[in-house]
Parts: structure tokens; C-alpha cells; sequence
């Protein structure tokens, strides 16, 4: 088992670029369900969670073309060989269980696996199947997997989402763009992703209107066709580095990142009197922080555009080093907090109380063995590792390489003490 060996206290200097979003590849793959014509996507990041969603397909008769180590994937799903997707498969990576809807439209049936809770919250998956069902899917749950039918093929629906959802209105989007007539979502999710998604998906045939405000129109389409398609950069990843910047102080400026994307966190960091220059045009972000101690900042996490739930750990990590308190809600997940405990092993002082984190500025953290729990957690605590005194050690990192593509390379470039060893636990 990978761990990662951070020696602390040092600044960061130089340039990161910002690789394709893990969250918005993961949609765009299954894309490919929807046309018998090839899809090419560039900009692809190379991560255990877009590997496994090919390997997916590829049992779905996908044909993958992905040379090891190449940022440019093809998929030709000419045709499918079978339209079920396991539990083994789904459990492990939750994006998969969007291969249902597409799989309905294309083929008239699927059997895709309930993906079951999730570390960070119980994670439902009840907006999508209602979404389905308005589609005219009939769907049934047995042994734990939905089997979905709609042998006429799916309708065009009015859907209003009772609770914001990124996956449920990507999921319903999919679906929509072969359904017969007009589908309107109402309270979608306004994530930079769905939009990245609805771009795509319109470069295939497809039309789609509103995406990136909360009602969005579909208006079906016979057939889609093939592309060629660039993913957008990492909003998240991107922002990972800011906070990486402001907590171990120095300068660093992230090339190709999405800058319109990053506002809620962009204000909270300045908020925070990090120094921030954002150049939309020239999509770069350089952050800054000199010897300037940090402000406490208050935050709750709120779907897009407000400050995003995949990046309160990493804030959180950073107003452990803040001067006075910082009250933090997570309004996304129900469990996760699960990084605090893991801060205070180096010596944050953080109270959760519910879905609020209490987080006293401390002067100093210093090195210690820590335990990741998921992705994002896992890189909060690679950012107090790199602000800490001494060593720290972040063991089961194989959370990490599953969103974050060469991570200790990037930060090394940027003379962080950053390093990868195999073997047992510390
Ligand atoms: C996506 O998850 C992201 N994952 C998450 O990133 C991200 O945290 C989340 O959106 C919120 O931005 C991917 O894109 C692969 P939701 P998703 O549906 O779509 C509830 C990461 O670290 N809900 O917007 O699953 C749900 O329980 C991951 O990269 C229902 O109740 O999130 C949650 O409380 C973690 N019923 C809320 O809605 C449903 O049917 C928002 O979840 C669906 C969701």
C-alpha cells in the first residue's frame, strides 16, 4: 500500500498546471453510450477512477483506446455486448451507476447495480430513478440492482428535482438527449461540469439549452453522432493547489485553470488575505501568501456557484492555521468531517458539532502518521503536511489516486518535500 512521506514548513515556488476534470471525464465517458460513432476525448486525466469507468465500458462492449500515460481517449461504442453493470464495478466508483440511463435510451433495457452508501454521506440514488421514471422507464429493484426497461423507448418529461443534484441531472441530461420530445429539468444543478457536459453532448447532435442555470431544456434527438471533445480543466484540483499555496505560503500560479469556475472559493481565500490574481483570459491563477498570517474565515458548503463541498477539507486545513475561529458547515454530505480528527493529529484544534466544524487558528501544526479516508480528505491533509513542522505521513493514498493526477510531481516542481513509498503502514 502507497503512502506519501511530506516533509513540512518549507514555501512553494513555480507553476502547476491544471489537469481535465475527474468529475466532469467521468460524464463525458459515458457519453460515449449514446452514438454508435466514435468519441475522442482530450484533456483526459489520467486517474484510478477514469481508468475504471474504461474498463467498464469495455465490458459493455465498448471499444477503448487509451495508450497508458496519454491525456487523448477514444471510445467507439459502435456496438454493446451487454447491458449490465455489476455491483464489484459500481461499488467501488458510484459515477458508474450513470451508465443506466444511457443505456436505456441506446438499448431499450439495463441491470445496473444499486451503488450502495458511500463514506461521506448515505448518497441516495432516488432522484435518478424518479427522473427514469418520468422518462417512462419502468423500473423494478431486485437483489440489489435496478432493472430498467423502456422498449418504446424513452419520453420527453417535465422533471422538478426536489434537492439539487449534480449526478441526477447529469443523469436525467443523458437520458433526455435520445428521449422522444422535449425534457425540462427544473432545480438542476448549476456545477461547471453539467455544463461541460451539455457542451459536449450539443457537439454531438444533441440540444440542450439552459445548462449552468437551474432549468434546463432537452430536446431529443433520432440518433447522436461522434465527436472530438477537450475536458474542461479541474475546478476542484485547481483549487486544491490554491489552498496548497496559502498554507505552506509562497507563490504559485496554476496554468490552464478555470477561473470563472473558482469564484466563491477565489473570495473566501482573499477573505482569508491570501493574495489573489485571477486572469480570466489567460486562465491562470496566482496565489500568494508572504509572511501574511491568515484571517479565520467562515464558510458553508452550497451547490454551485456557491463554495463547493470538495473543497471544505482543504479549506478547513487551512484555517487550522488561521488567526481566531472559523465556523464551518458542510450542508452537502452528512459524514464529511471526517478529516478533522486526522488534522488534530497534527495538532489543529477542531470541534465538530453536527454538521459544524469548529476551527481554532493554531500558531503551529506539526508532523505526525495520518490516515486518509476519501479523496478529498485525503488531500487535506497533504496541504497541513506541507504547512506542518517535521514529517508527516499520509498512509492509504490510493484515495488520492483516484482524482489527483501526479500530485506529489506537481507539488515537488514546486520544491514541496513530497514522496511516494510502498509497503506497510506507519
Ligand atoms: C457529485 O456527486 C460529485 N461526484 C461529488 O464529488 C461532489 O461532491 C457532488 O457532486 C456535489 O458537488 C461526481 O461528479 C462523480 P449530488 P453526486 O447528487 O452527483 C443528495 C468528489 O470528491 N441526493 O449533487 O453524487 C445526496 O445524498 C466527489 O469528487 C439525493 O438525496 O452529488 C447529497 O446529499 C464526492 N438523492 C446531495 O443530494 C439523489 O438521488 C447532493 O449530491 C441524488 C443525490
Amino acid at each position: 500500500m502507497d503512502r506519501l512521506h511530506i516533509i513540512g514548513g518549507s514555501p512553494l515556488s513555480g507553476r502547476i498546471p491544471v489537469s481535465g476534470a475527474k468529475n466532469s471525464a467521468l460524464k463525458l465517458m459515458v457519453a460515449c453510450l449514446l452514438t454508435d460513432q466514435p468519441v475522442e476525448f482530450t484533456n483526459m486525466p489520467n486517474l484510478a477512477d477514469t481508468r475504471f469507468l474504461a474498463q467498464l465500458l469495455e465490458t459493455l462492449g465498448v471499444e477503448v483506446y487509451w495508450p497508458k500515460g496519454s491525456s487523448t481517449c477514444h471510445l467507439n461504442a459502435a456496438e454493446l455486448k451487454s447491458t449490465i453493470a455489476p455491483y464489484e464495478q459500481v461499488r467501488k466508483m458510484r459515477a458508474s451507476f450513470n451508465v443506466l440511463g444511457p443505456l436505456v435510451a441506446r438499448s431499450g433495457h439495463a441491470t445496473v447495480s444499486l451503488p450502495g452508501g458511500c463514506a461521506i454521506g448515505a448518497r441516495p440514488v432516488d432522484l435518478h430513478l424518479q427522473a427514469l421514471e418520468a422518462m417512462g422507464a419502468d423500473l423494478r429493484v431486485e437483489q440489489g440492482y435496478v432493472k430498467a426497461a423502456a422498449i418504446h423507448g424513452l419520453k420527453g418529461a417535465h422533471i422538478n428535482f426536489s434537492t439539487v443534484s449534480v449526478g441526477a441531472t447529469e443523469h436525467a441530461m443523458l437520458a433526455a438527449t435520445l428521449a422522444k420530445g422535449e425534457t425540462i429539468l427544473e432545480n438542476a444543478a448549476r456545477e461547471p461540469e453539467i455544463e461541460d457536459l451539455a457542451h459536449c453532448l450539443n457537439t454531438m447532435g444533441a440540444q440542450i439549452t439552459g445548462a449552468g442555470t437551474p432549468i434546463i431544456r432537452i430536446k431529443g434527438a433520432e440518433s447522436l453522432k461522434g465527436t472530438t471533445y477537450p475536458v474542461m480543466p479541474d475546478r476542484i484540483e485547481a483549487g486544491t493547489f490554491a489552498m496548497a499555496a496559502a498554507a505552506a505560503g509562497g507563490d504559485v500560479t496554476l496554468e490552464g485553470a478555470p477561473v470563472a469556475a473558482l469564484g466563491a472559493m477565489i473570495a473566501k481565500l482573499r477573505e482569508a488575505g491570501v493574495t489573489v490574481d485571477a486572469d480570466e483570459a489567460a486562465a491562470t491563477l496566482r496565489i500568494r501568501r508572504n509572511g501574511t498570517p491568515l484571517k479565520a474565515v467562515s464558510l458553508s458548503t452550497q451547490p454551485h456557484p456557491g463554495f463547493p463541498t470538495d473543497l471544505q477539507a482543504q479549506f478547513m486545513a487551512l484555517m487550522t492555521l488561521a488567526n481566531g475561529t472559523s465556523i464551518i458547515r458542510e450542508t452537502i454530505f452528512e459524514n464529511r468531517f471526517m478529516h478533522a480528527p486526522e488534522l488534530a493529529r497534527l495538532g489543529a484544534d477542531i470541534t465538530v458539532r453536527g454538521q459544524e466544524a469548529v476551527v481554532k487558528g493554531v500558531a503551529q501544526l506539526t508532523g505526525a502518521p495520518v490516515m486518509a479516508t476519501d479523496l478529498r480528505a485525503s488531500v487535506s491533509l497533504v496541504i497541513a503536511g506541507l504547512a506542518a513542522q517535521g514529517e508527516t505521513i499520509v498512509n492509504r493514498i490510493y484515495h488520492l489516486d483516484r482524482g489527483f493526477e501526479r500530485l506529489e510531481e506537481k507539488l515537488g516542481n514546486c520544491g514541496a518535500r513530497i514522496e511516494r513509498r510502498s509497503g506497510e503502514e506507519e
